[in-house]
């Protein structure tokens, strides 16, 4: 497993060592403890987000108290942090001590930058990317100076035989300091660029797509336009909306290219800490996390688990519990 150098990482090679590294339950209840792995999932993806580390030693002892439940039950052969970590001065501290707690599982894990996580006093965006470069486990890199942000990668997920069934796409949708920010030009050309790079990689042919997934904090504008019509029409698949979707108000082009590449079937985010939605519109499915924020006024916190078939096919599950219990509730895969 390649970790620098390289914008594509096959993680197979290290799902076997994972599974025998991965599965302390750390205190989860009897019932709901695990997240079975069906037969025809091949790879499972742990989203998490949101974390909004306080300066507080109980806050850690609660949040890595719920890293610890979720990495158990979900056993995950990788891991993705999409952002607002942190949005304390402090942010250095909480980078590492937050980092630290990844490490330890001994698994892949990345992370997408946040309109929060560099608006702290002590370290800048660049610090920490270059941070997160530094790690073992920690797959991010800062990307092609040529295109806007930090952190635009893609990673195969390939089978048993080393055939790539998948691609995850990551994407920074946080500002130059902190806010929010549009997908700029440059990373859409990033993005054309590596659709057709896979292609031609896998299937000999740029226009011979492979499936993927993209991961960011800040929901496409379209996630409103989505979730409407789904609500209208009774297709919602997964949640609620509890709150408006706030992406940021510069347009893009992100939807269009997606659907005219014909490559990504969803796309991921976190931000808005109330949501946990999921709707199917225009053929791509949009999806909110579950937050980590552990703060009295959000009511649940949680993740999502998402699994990638052998035929390549996706599905996803919520794991949440409540304020005050850690009985958690596992949904179906849908
Ligand atoms: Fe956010």
């Amino acid at each position: 497993m390649r970790k620098k150098g390289g914008r594509v990482i096959s993680l197979l090679c290290v799902v076997a060592l994972l599974f025998g590294v991965v599965g302390t339950l750390a205190g989860c209840s009897e019932k709901d403890k695990v997240v079975k792995r069906s037969d025809d999932t091949e790879f499972v993806i742990l989203m998490l987000s949101d974390t909004h580390i306080e300066n507080k030693e109980g806050y850690y002892k609660r949040l890595f108290r719920t890293m610890d439940d979720l990495v158990g039950m979900a056993s995950p052969d990788f891991v993705i942090m999409a952002g607002d970590l942190t949005h304390i001065d402090e942010n250095d501290v909480a980078f590492q001590r937050f980092a630290e707690k990844m490490e330890s599982y001994r698994i892949p894990w990345t992370f997408t930058f946040a309109n929060h996580d560099a608006s702290g006093k002590n370290w800048t965006k660049e610090d920490i990317a270059d941070y997160l470069e530094s790690l073992e486990y920690c797959q991010f890199c800062k990307g092609d100076e040529d295109v806007y942000g930090y952190g635009n990668q893609y990673f195969n997920v390939t089978d048993k035989n080393g055939n790539v069934i998948q691609t995850i796409f990551t994407i920074d949708t946080s500002g130059p300091v902190d806010g929010t920010h549009h997908v700029e030009s440059s990373q859409i050309d990033w993005y054309r660029r590596s659709v057709a790079e896979i292609a031609t990689e896998v299937n000999g042919d740029p226009n011979k797509v492979v499936p993927s997934i993209m991961f960011a904090h800040i929901p496409m504008k379209e996630y409103k336009e989505a979730y409407d019509t789904a609500s209208k029409n009774k297709t919602i698949i997964h949640g609620k909306r509890r709150e408006k979707e706030c992406p940021d108000g510069t347009d893009d082009e992100l939807y269009e290219t997606i659907c005219e590449l014909g490559s990504t079937s969803a796309y991921y985010c976190g931000h808005e800490h109330k949501n946990n939605y999921a709707v199917e519109w225009g053929g791509i499915r949009f999806s909110y996390n579950e937050t980590m924020r552990h703060v009295f006024y959000i009511p649940s916190r949680g993740g999502l688990v998402i699994n990638v078939k052998s035929d390549g096919k996706v599905t996803q599950q919520n794991i949440r519990r409540s304020l005050v219990s850690r009985n958690y509730k596992i949904s179906e895969e849908y």
